[in-house]
């Protein structure tokens, strides 16, 4: 029996999705225990694109998909993802999809927050999604969130709305400049979303602790990525909450004894949507043909996606983070047609060589990457199913990445589509 986290190694957009997507088949439930529609996970499955921001990965294989406590959940999104997942002929019912009722809600003031203060920072903004993410994780901290379980409960959730939003719309007006907020309009609106989303509301720590005992198998699915961790990622310039593996067992209710293995994501080089530091970052012809051919836009807010070499440094701190056990490596398809490829393997940093990710944005500023270059390949690996039959260049390239981050690849992804996938081994058989 086998309980799997699957985390982002880098800056988020690793391609989860489709690895979730496809390992999915062999689990009961799909968990997320973080983030809220900041995230955005594409999958492609019959020449279909399907992209869920807040619904686990595993609704396309007909999973039931958790949405864990540590989740910050903005309800109308929510509705609509299963509305335009129902059109589509997925049925996302209330077997198939909980929703933990200790989840905190993303309320309108947190969205008009997020965007006020990022206008009013200007130059100095962090590049947020401007989905009320942060605002929604500083009230959970300041013990003034509101949850599922509160928004059920009509005096409750009108008491609560109104006390905050003589603060919210204070704030929001005499600071931020911004429009202020009716709570009538919000209680009514919450109310009908409150309905539609009761079926699914339930405590989920004793759902999937109950699913484990009975012998099912459970993935926990990361958002966003290891260095956007509030805690360990490039701070400020992260998401708000704990991205790590770690926070799995804190985000759905578990212990850490019933997690069995941990995978990495890594994109077959670097990309980062939003400002912040990013050593390996490409200003050139080979970085704009990274982002056109790896199609490098955010899934959420349609941002071009900065593009670099892949970075070995930020892959061995992901490794230790989250303890990770094996990696799968996604869209190596796009590395394509390079003559050369570099490999970021230490940071050159006033005369020294860094192997180690330093916390101070200072020193990062002046971190030049210090490069291993490696021989592309121009053999088309797309339709390769079996790891032996890949060119001897790509070989190479996936070897040195598990010399360099002592962890084994277990999946290869040469393409967008489910199947165009090599599995090395599968960590739940
Ligand atoms: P927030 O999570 O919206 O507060 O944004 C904080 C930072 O995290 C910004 O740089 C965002 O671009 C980045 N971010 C948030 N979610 C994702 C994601 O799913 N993928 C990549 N970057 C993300």
């Amino acid at each position: 029996m086998a309980n799997i986290v699957i985390v982002g190694t880098q800056w988020g957009d690793e391609g989860k999705g489709k690895i979730v997507d496809l390992l999915a088949e062999h689990v009961d439930l799909v968990v997320r225990f973080q983030g809220g529609n900041n995230a955005g996970h594409t999958m492609v499955v019959g020449g279909e694109q399907f992209i869920c921001h807040l619904i686990p990965s595993g609704i396309l294989q007909g999973k039931t998909c958790v949405i864990g406590n540590g989740v910050v959940v903005d309800p109308q999104v929510l509705l609509e993802e299963i509305d335009a997942l129902g059109h589509r002929g997925i049925a996302v019912t209330p077997d198939k999809l909980k929703i933990c009722e200790k989840a905190h809600l993303i309320m309108p003031y947190h969205k008009q927050i997020d965007l006020a203060r990022e206008r009013k920072k200007g130059e100095g903004k962090i590049g947020t999604t401007g989905r009320g993410i942060g605002p929604a994780y500083e009230d959970k901290a300041t013990r003034r969130g509101i949850r599922f379980v509160d928004m059920l409960d009509q005096e409750i959730f009108r008491e609560k709305v109104t006390t905050l939003l003589d603060e919210k719309n204070f704030y929001l007006k005499n600071y931020l400049a911004a429009e202020t907020l009716d709570p009538e309009e919000i209680i009514n609106q919450y109310q009908a979303y409150a309905q539609r989303l009761a079926p699914h509301v339930t405590n989920i720590s004793i759902f999937i602790n109950q699913a484990i005992q009975s012998g099912h198998q459970v993935m926990f699915e990361g958002a966003q990525g290891t260095h956007l961790d509030i805690d360990h990622g490039t701070y400020p310039y992260v998401t708000s909450s704990n991205t790590l593996a770690g926070n799995a067992c804190c985000g759905a209710g578990v212990g850490p004894k019933a997690i069995t293995e941990v995978m990495g994501i890594v994109k077959a080089y670097t990309t980062r949507v939003g400002l912040g530091p990013f050593p390996s970052e490409l200003f050139d012809a080979t970085g704009d043909r990274i982002q056109q051919k790896g199609a490098e836009f955010g899934s959420t807010t349609g941002r071009k996606r900065r593009c670099g070499w892949l970075d070995t440094v930020i892959l061995r701190n992901a490794v230790r983070l989250n303890g990770l056990t094996c990696l799968a490596i996604t869209k190596l398809d796009v590395l394509t047609g390079l003559e050369s490829l570099n490999i970021c393997t230490g940071y050159a940093y006033r005369g020294q060589i860094l192997q180690d990710f330093p916390a101070s944005l200072k020193v990062l500023a002046e971190c030049q990457p210090v490069y291993e270059t490696l021989p592309g390949w121009s053999e088309d690996i797309a339709p390769i199913k079996k790891a032996g039959d890949l060119p001897p260049n790509v070989k190479s390239y996936l070897n040195r990445i598990e010399e360099l981050t002592a962890t084994p690849i277990y999946i290869i992804s040469v393409s967008p589509e489910r199947d165009a996938t090599i599995v090395v081994k599968n960590p739940f058989r």
